[in-house]
Formats: structure tokens, sequence, C-alpha cells
């Protein structure tokens, strides 16, 4: 379950004013008759996924979990940022799993492809290649090495056991690739974008290498469904999300952070902002998605927020139950002199900070905030989360007139690139 919270938001508007609005929107949503519109496959994707695959998932992760010190998972964008926002989340930053995951394909950058390629020779790995399109060139450049690589250590024929493509169902270069050599194959559906696909085979399989629990990834987009898919904006809080977006950008803020105080948190942030920042900014339109951990970022950002220049708003993206906890302990001495905190939970500072934070940041700053609770950073929470967050983001972005699903302008710096890189035209 989620709640939201527009109590500190300082809105200017009354959310209920939205109401004839979103019922309008909900229903271009749902009748499918909006711009995009045949990108929402995602909005009942839980009633019509394909459960044989689903099995699948499960029992090639069996497979191949234990034979990978390393899982590589090679993609960009909306092929990689759901996963490891999903791992990172669940299992924190520095979990007990035998197999570590190591995102590559993401960079052109050749330090860190060669620090990788340095740092996995004497590792046993997996490798799970996902694009769409199968020509991203960032991916396609790691597949090729990492794919060499493989070979030369594993041969073909073992390579078919350990590698692992997602990609389309029956077009493009990966797939044909993947069916050339043998490999096993999952597919990204064609009315799914890429920054929605976290929720099929392309977040599944490396959450379920991983060791994470997709039957109750689904369990939570299920209710998340089932909470979130009515068009009553009193008591619908993704939608009610939206609205306050809407009213807060009217008033001037044309940038929200989102921040969380768990660090694991923080590719989860990385997500949204594509997330957001993909849908929603075009034809000179859309509010700035950025983000922060706190405390952390309050060293460096918060000067800015609290007294810098009224652009942003904030959401607080809180969990109220934390993956784990701790006493902070009574010292005799008290030489440090923070004795004051002695017995008291970890998680309790926290929270406090949060407190003192966020009465700084709105009744002395100004700053309004919103605020989306979260139950815990569990696998069920997860799958909640993506839905109150992909259907808040096509309602926002609908609200502003613009197609929520395409991304035209990035391929203005691709065309650059490849005129630089002497890419072929066809
Ligand atoms: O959201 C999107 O559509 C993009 O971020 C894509 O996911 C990203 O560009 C990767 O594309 P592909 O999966 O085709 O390699």
């Amino acid at each position: 379950m989620i709640k939201f919270d527009a109590s500190h938001a300082m809105l200017t508007e009354d959310i209920m004013s939205y109401e004839e609005e979103v019922k309008r929107i909900h229903k271009m949503i749902h009748e499918k008759t909006g711009a995009g519109n045949d990108f929402l496959g995602w909005v009942d994707w839980i009633n019509k996924y394909d459960k044989a695959e689903f099995q699948r998932i499960k029992e090639v992760a069996n497979a191949v979990k234990d034979r990978a010190e390393a899982l590589l998972v090679c993609g960009i964008g909306g092929s990689y940022l759901g996963a490891r926002a999903a791992i990172e989340m669940i299992q924190g930053l520095y979990p007990k799993n035998k197999t570590e995951v190591i995102f590559i394909g993401n960079t052109f950058s050749s330090t860190y492809f060669k620090q990788v390629e340095d740092y996995i020779k004497d590792k046993s790995v997996v490798l799970n290649v996902i694009s769409k399109s199968g020509t991203t060139t960032e991916t396609a450049m790691a597949f090729r090495m990492l794919k060499q690589m493989m070979e030369k250590r594993y041969g073909k024929n073992e390579c078919k056991e350990r590698i692992i493509a997602t990609t389309d169902k029956a077009r493009g270069t990966l797939k044909s690739l993947a069916d050339k050599e043998g490999y096993q194959t999952f597919v990204i559906p064609d009315d799914i974008g890429g920054r929605y696909s976290v929720i099929t085979p392309v977040g599944l399989l490396p959450m379920a290498i991983m060791g994470i629990d997709i039957d109750e990834v689904y369990r939570g987009l299920k209710d998340a469904y089932n909470d979130l898919n009515n068009d009553n904006l009193a008591t619908n809080p993704a939608y009610q999300y939206a609205v306050c977006r809407r009213i807060l950008q009217n008033a001037g803020k044309d940038a929200e952070m989102l921040v969380a105080y768990e660090p694991q948190m923080q590719m989860v942030t990385e997500w949204w902002k594509q997330l957001f920042g993909e849908s929603e900014g075009k034809d000179g339109k859309g509010i700035l998605p950025c983000s922060a951990i706190f405390s952390t970022d309050l060293h460096s950002l918060g000067q800015f927020i609290q007294e810098g220049k009224k652009v942003l708003f904030e959401t607080l993206l809180l969990v109220d139950r934390p993956m784990m906890d701790g006493v902070f302990p009574y010292d005799e001495a008290d030489e440090d002199s923070m004795n004051y905190l002695a017995n008291k939970s970890l998680n309790w500072v926290n929270k406090m900070a949060c407190e003192g934070t966020l009465e700084a940041h709105e009744v002395t700053g100004k700053v309004p905030n919103l605020i989306i609770h979260l139950n815990d950073m569990k696998e069920y929470t997860f799958g909640y989360m993506c839905y109150f967050f992909f259907i808040a983001c096509a309602m926002s972005c609908y609200m502003l007139d613009i197609n929520p699903f395409n991304q035209p302008g990035v391929e203005v710096y691709k065309k650059n690139m490849f005129k630089l890189l002497g890419k072929p035209t066809k």
C-alpha cells in the first residue's frame, strides 16, 4: 500500500477541481484513445502476461544462478534501470548473495568496460543481454566484446547456457543472433516501452537470478492494478500525486526533487527520473525530475533547497520500515558527546532527521513537499510502487497534452554520434 500526503505541499488550487479532467484522461488511458496508445500494454499487463514465460523465467533463473559468481546485465535506459532499482531496493547495497550483479552496456566509458573485464576475469559469469531494438550502440558494443570473451573462455556450446537474450519477439539483430547461436530468449512485449518494462522479463529475469521473489512483485502489481485503476480522485493516491505535480508547476515549480532517506533507494530515484523525464519532457513542457538521498545530499544540495532560487518542490519517498535496524551504543567516557543518542534506534535518528528537514524546507524554506509513504522495501512494495508511478506518469503527461510513450528528442544525439562514428546509412 502507498499513502500519499499533500498536507505539506502549500497547494494554491483545490485538488478536486481537477476531478473532471482526471475522469476524462482515465477513460482515455483505458479506452486507449490517447497519443501513443499502442504502448499502453502495461496498464493491464498483470491480467494478460504470458504465464508459461513467467514460469520459464523462474526455471532459467534457478538453472543459471548456481553457475554464476557474477551476473552481467547488459542494457541501457529502460533495459537496465528497473532491474537495478529493484535489486538494490529489495536486497540493499551489500547483500549476502553468492551471485554478484554487474551492470554493463550502459556507457561508452572505455575505463568502465576494461575494469569490469578485468574484475570478472576469474569469475564464473552468466550474461543477460537486454535490448528491445537490438541495435542500441552502448549495449551492442559491450555485448559483442563480452560474447567474444565468453566464447573464448567457455566455448560456443556452453555459452548457450550462459547467455540469455531479452528482446523483441520476432524482429531485430539481437533476436536473429540469439536464435542463430541457440540462446534462451525472453520477450519484451511490443506494446510496452523501455521505461515501463521492468514488470516484463526485462526486469524479472535479473531479479529472479538474484533470488528475488517475482511472485511477490506481481502480487504487489496486481493489488496496485486493483487499487489504482479507478477515476476516483478523492481516493486514488496516484492521480492525486499527478494532480499535485500539475498544481505545483502551475505555481511556478518547474523542478521536482525525489528524495529518499535510504541509500538503497538511489536507483529507484534514477529509474523514476527516466520514467518522468523521458515521458514528460517534450514539446517545451514538463517538470525537470531530479533526485537526492538525504541526509547525504543535505550536506551538498541542502543549502540550495533551503535558500536558493525557489524553482523546485520535493517529493519524499519515505519508507516506514527499514530493511534492518540497530541500536546506537552507550559509551561510559562519552568523549564524543554522543550519549544523548545512546540506546536510540538508528532508524529513529533517520526519521528525526527527516522530520526536522521537512519542517526546515517547508516552513523556513517555503519549499512545497509531497510525501509518498512506502511500507517497506520488499518485493510486494516494489511491484506496487511501479504501477503507482506508471499510472501517475501517464496521467501527468496527458494533463499536459503530451504523448508519454515516445522519446523523439533522444534520437538527436544518436544521429550526430553516428555521423561522427561513420555508421553506414542504409
Ligand atoms: O525507455 C526507453 O524506451 C529507452 O530508455 C530504452 O529502453 C533504451 O534506449 C534502450 O533501448 P533498447 O532496449 O532498444 O536497447
